[in-house]
């Protein structure tokens, strides 16, 4: 990569054939992950897409998901286009996810804690009784359960309580249908933008915004009241919207503390009801986890400190379900400059796809790429250690904030799951559906037979 723009040693960057109008949508909207890496397969690491009339310029691959982390792909990109959407429908001025640089990194300071590991030290025990809650809830003995459905009602219940204090369970449909319409026409620009003006949209945001105020409200009326060590992400939100009101203004309190809905409710709950599908799937790997959690709930409290290494099939099936059910295919980026990319010039405002999911699916990174295999993540093979190999939470500045309290909440919650139910897919041949809109995951009517409780 450098910034040498000299026309004469530049490739020409090709177009991927499309229909008209379309452009490259439906191929995306079928399966984005295969599409970028057949493309990546007959064009090489850059190439151009049309969707909906609009041209992205995609950078894929391990070179890709290096140059993110690279000194050259911060200065070079930026997320602000993809996100402003969002940043306007809430009156608001920014959003962590939307800027970059320093005022990114100011942003990621005062979230840091709230979204750590360390925000639920000493709760896993908690987290085990929300879970158990929401299996007697929403997961009926001799019901066929819709899975993504009931993930989505955990993830809140979870990450309410969690990061935030209380579990907004009766704004949870709210929750869902405004991240529905906000990412799938704001964020993706999947779906045309009249459907804001759905009254049902238009209810459901409203619902949020109050869920924010109360949040507000909460913490003035507990302010002063709280220790240290019990501050959440909203506390440390708030104070610094009273610290420094420049950096946290009151106009973006309503997304800044619902955000965690927004970034945690479909990556997680997706991510989570693949890997009830591929785990089922494979009643090898499922008895080896049947023994792992038996083994991990057979004392009272779980091993904090220890809970990966107790549970390595399941740490092995989650990475492998991520590896091959990415929610993140590409992330979507604009060029803030003109530079080179693989020999490829790329001008300032090309609205950008950095396909960092195309090595998960490629032999030469992970042999017989499309089995699941969870031993794949184990020495001496270590796949996922090769250079850019593996980036289910994203690269660079804006890996996900989340990710470390990501993968408590994912192994707790399977190994709960699993631990609690006995579960079966039906037909035992069942084959996934895919949904791609508005995060690529399970389809909506996945559904699996709870035929009992094993504990
Ligand atoms: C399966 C679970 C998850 C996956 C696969 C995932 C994936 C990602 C990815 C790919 C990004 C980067 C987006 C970009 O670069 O444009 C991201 C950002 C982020 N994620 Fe996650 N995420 C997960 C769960 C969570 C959870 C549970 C939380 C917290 C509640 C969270 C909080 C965040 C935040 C705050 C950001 C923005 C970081 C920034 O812009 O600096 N994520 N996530």
């Amino acid at each position: 990569m450098n910034a040498n723009t000299d026309s004469s040693v530049l490739h020409e960057t090709p177009l991927v054939r499309g229909i008209p109008l379309f452009g490259n949508a439906l191929d995306m909207a079928r399966g984005p992950a295969k599409f970028f890496v057949d493309c990546y397969r007959k064009y090489g690491p850059v190439f151009r897409v049309r969707v909906l009339g609009q041209t992205y310029t995609v950078i894929a691959g391990q070179e890709a998901a290096n140059f993110m982390s690279s000194r050259e792909g911060k200065d070079s990109l930026r997320s602000k286009e993809f996100w402003q959407g969002l940043v306007e429908e809430y009156g608001a001025t920014k959003t962590l996810v939307g800027v970059d640089g320093e005022e990114h990194k100011q942003l990621r300071e005062i979230m840091k804690r709230g979204y750590s590991r360390e925000s639920i030290r000493g709760r896993y025990n908690q987290l085990v009784k929300i879970t158990d809650g929401a299996l007697e809830r929403d997961w009926k003995v001799g019901q066929l359960v819709p899975v993504v459905e009931a993930m989505q009602y955990l993830v809140v219940d979870q990450l309410g309580t969690i990061l935030t204090g209380s579990a907004p369970l009766e704004y949870v449909k709210d929750i869902r249908t405004t991240i529905l319409y906000i990412l799938n026409v704001l964020v993706t620009r999947q779906r045309p933008r009249f459907l804001l003006g759905n009254p049902t949209y238009k209810k459901s945001k409203a619902r949020v915004f109050e869920l924010g105020q109360k949040m507000i409200d909460n913490f003035h009326a507990n302010l002063g009241k709280k220790r240290d060590e019990d501050k959440n992400l909203i506390d440390d939100i708030m104070q610094a919207h009273l610290d420094t009101p420049e950096v946290m203004p009151a106009s973006d309190l309503i997304l800044t503390l619902t955000g965690p809905y927004v970034a945690g409710l479909d990556t997680v709950a997706n991510t989570t009801s693949a890997i009830v599908y591929t785990v089922l799937k494979h009643p090898d790997v499922y008895a080896r986890i049947l023994a792992e959690v038996d083994e991990l709930f057979s004392v009272e409290n779980v091993d904090e400190d220890g809970l990966m290494k107790r549970l390595p099939t399941l740490h092995g099936a989650i990475m492998e379900t991520m590896r091959l059910y990415p929610i993140a295919v590409a992330q979507m980026r604009t060029a803030t400059k003109d530079f080179v990319f693989q020999g490829h010039l790329i001008r300032e405002g090309e609205l950008m796809y950095v396909g960092t999911s195309v090595p998960h699916f490629m032999h030469e990174f992970y042999p017989d790429p499309e089995r699941f295999d969870v031993d794949r993540y184990t020495k001496p093979r270590s796949e996922h250690m090769q250079s850019g190999a593996y980036s289910p939470y994203g690269r660079g500045p804006h890996t996900c904030l989340g990710k470390s309290l990501a993968e408590v909440q994912i192994a707790l919650s399977m190994a709960r799951i699993f631990y609690k139910l006995d579960l079966a897919l039906e037909p035992a041949n069942y084959t996934l559906k895919l949904k791609t809109a508005p995060t690529p995951g399970p389809a909506m009517d996945f559904k699996v037979r709870v035929k009992g409780y094993r504990k």
